[in-house]
C-alpha cells in the first residue's frame, strides 16, 4: 500500500509491576496513539519501546536489565528509541543513563503527560537524553487510557502512599498520598460503563484511606456506593485496601451491593504481631483475624486473598508459625507470597537480623505448600454450584473453551460461542482443579 511516503511509526509498551503500572501503560498507549503511532507487541519491528518498570523487589530490576539488553540489539539494527518509565525509572533517574548510555528517555510516574514533549526533544536531537523524574506530589493531569481489554478498565483513585511500611520502596518512588475528587471518579466510572466495560477496578496503594484532604463526604464507602449506583450490569473490584483502615461503613456498602466483587484482597504481610510492628503495619495478628472473621460473617461467600512476606529481618521460626497459623485460620483463596527483598533507603534495609536466603526459601516453600492445599480444598467447594461469571474471551490454553471469572475471581472454562465475550452468564461447575474450574453454560 502506498502511504504517500509517510511511514507509520510503531511503538511497544512493556509493563512490569502492579495494576497501577498497567493503568499507566494504558495511558501511555493512548498518548502514543494520539501521536500517530501504531502499537505492536513485537519489539523487532518497533521504532520506540517503552519499559514501564517496577522496583518493589530486587527481581524486578533484574528482569528489566534483561529486557534492556534485548531492546538494545533491536536499537542497533533499526535505531529504536528506548524509554524507561515507572517506579524503577523514578528511583534511578539520571543513574540509569549513566549505566545504560543507549537509553533515550527516563521518565517518572508523574511525568507521563510530558511524553510528547520528551519524544520531540529526542527526535529533533535537541537533547541526547531526556530525564524527567521531578514530582511535586500533585495529582497528575487526567489522561485517557487505552485498555487492552474491552471488558476491564481501571481507575486510579489515589496516587502515592503515606504508610511507610518499613520494607517498602513505594512511598519513596510514588510520593505522598493524593486522592482524586469523588465527582471526577464517578464521572469517569460512568463513562467507562457507557463505553461497555463490565469490570471496573479501583486502584490505589491504600484505597480505603481514600479521601484524605477532600471533603468529609468524599470517603471510600461513599465512593463505592456512588459507583454502585451507576446504572448498568458491571462488577467493581478494588486493590489494595489496608487492614487497619477497613472500616465498618465500607463493609456494609460491600455487603448490600452485589455489584462489588465477592473477592477481597487484604494484604497480611505477616501473621506475627511482633513482625507486624517491625513492619509498621498498624495491626496485630488478632486484629487481622477479627477483620477476616467479620468480613466472612457480613459478606456471605466472600473469598479472601492476601500478600505475604517471609524472611523479614528478625523473623523467627515462631513468627513464621504465626503466619502459617493465620493462613490456615483465614483460608485464603490464594495468596501472593514473597521472600523479603532489601530495598535501599527503607528502614528495614538497615535493620539487624537480616535472614539468610536459604531460610527465606525454605519458609516460602512451606508457606506455598500450605496455601496450595488450602486453595485446592476451597476450589473443590465449587463443584456442582452454578456461578454467574463474566466471559473474558477464548481461553489462551484451550482454544475450544471460553475463559471467564466468578465474582470471587475464580477462573471458569466452559464451551460456548465467542459472541458471549463481555457478557455475564451462568455456568454450572462440573470439575474443579486448584486454579481452574470447568463447567457448562446453563440458561438463567
Ligand atoms: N500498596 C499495596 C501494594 C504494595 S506492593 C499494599 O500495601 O498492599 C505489593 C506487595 O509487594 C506488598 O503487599 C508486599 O507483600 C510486597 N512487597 C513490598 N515490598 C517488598 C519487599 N521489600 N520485599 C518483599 N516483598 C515486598
Ligand atoms: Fe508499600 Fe505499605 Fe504503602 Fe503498600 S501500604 S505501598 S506495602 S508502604
Ligand atoms: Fe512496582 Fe511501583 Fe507498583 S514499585 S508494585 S510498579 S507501585
Amino acid at each position: 500500500m502506498d502511504l504517500g511516503g509517510t511511514m507509520i511509526k510503531k511503538a511497544t509498551v512493556i509493563t512490569y509491576g502492579c495494576q497501577m503500572n498497567v493503568n499507566e501503560s494504558a495511558k501511555i498507549k493512548k498518548i502514543l496513539e494520539n501521536l500517530g503511532y501504531e502499537l505492536t507487541e513485537n519489539i523487532e519491528e518497533t521504532d520506540i519501546a517503552f519499559l514501564n518498570t517496577c522496583t518493589v523487589r530486587e527481581g524486578a530490576a533484574t528482569q528489566i536489565y534483561g529486557k534492556l539488553g534485548e531492546i538494545k540489539r533491536v536499537r542497533e539494527i533499526r535505531g529504536t528509541k528506548i524509554v524507561v518509565t515507572g517506579c524503577f525509572a523514578q528511583e534511578q533517574g539520571q543513574e540509569l543513563i549513566k549505566k545504560f548510555n543507549y537509553i533515550d528517555i527516563v521518565m517518572g510516574n508523574q511525568n507521563i503527560g510530558r511524553i510528547p514533549e520528551a519524544i520531540e526533544e529526542i527526535e529533533n536531537r535537541t537533547a541526547k537524553h531526556v530525564v524527567m523524574t521531578d514530582y511535586e506530589d500533585e495529582l497528575p493531569p487526567r489522561i485517557d487510557a487505552d485498555f487492552e481489554s474491552k471488558k476491564t478498565a481501571s481507575i486510579a483513585i489515589t496516587y502515592g502512599c503515606n504508610n511507610f511500611c518499613t520494607y517498602c520502596i513505594v512511598p519513596y518512588v510514588r510520593g505522598r498520598e493524593r486522592s482524586v475528587p469523588m465527582a471526577e471518579l464517578i464521572e469517569e466510572a460512568r463513562e467507562l460503563v457507557k463505553k461497555g466495560y463490565k469490570e471496573i477496578i479501583l486502584l490505589g496503594q491504600n484505597v480505603n484511606s481514600y479521601g484524605k484532604g477532600l471533603s468529609e463526604e468524599e470517603n471510600f464507602a461513599n465512593l463505592l456506593q456512588n459507583i454502585c449506583d451507576i446504572e448498568g450490569d458491571f462488577i467493581i473490584r478494588f486493590v489494595s485496601p489496608h487492614p487497619r483502615d477497613f472500616t465498618d461503613d465500607v463493609i456494609e456498602v460491600i455487603a448490600k451491593n452485589p455489584k462489588i466483587a465477592r473477592s477481597l484482597h487484604i494484604p497480611l504481610q505477616s501473621g506475627s504481631t511482633r513482625v507486624l510492628k517491625l513492619m509498621n503495619r498498624g495491626y496485630s495478628k488478632e486484629q487481622y483475624l477479627a477483620l477476616a472473621d467479620k468480613l466472612k460473617e457480613r459478606i456471605p461467600g466472600v473469598s479472601l486473598t492476601a500478600d505475604i512476606i517471609v524472611g523479614f529481618p528478625q523473623e523467627t521460626e515462631e513468627d513464621f508459625q504465626d503466619t502459617l497459623d493465620v493462613v490456615e485460620k483465614v483460608g485464603f483463596e490464594t495468596s501472593f507470597m514473597f521472600m523479603y527483598s532489601i530495598r535501599q533507603g527503607t528502614k528495614a534495609a538497615v535493620m539487624d537480623g537480616q535472614i539468610d536466603d536459604e531460610v527465606k526459601k525454605d519458609r516460602l516453600h512451606r508457606l506455598m505448600s500450605l496455601q496450595n492445599s488450602i486453595s485446592k480444598k476451597l476450589s473443590m467447594g465449587y463443584e456442582g454450584k452454578t456461578e454467574r461469571v463474566l466471559v473474558e474471551g477464548p481461553s489462551k490454553k484451550n482454544k475450544d473453551m471460553l475463559s471467564s471469572r466468578t465474582s470471587t475471581n475464580k477462573i471458569v472454562l466452559f464451551k460456548g460461542d465467542a459472541s458471549l465475550e463481555g457478557q455475564f452468564v451462568n455456568v454450572k461447575i462440573n470439575e474443579c482443579k486448584t486454579w481452574t474450574l470447568y463447567g457448562e453454560l446453563v440458561s438463567e
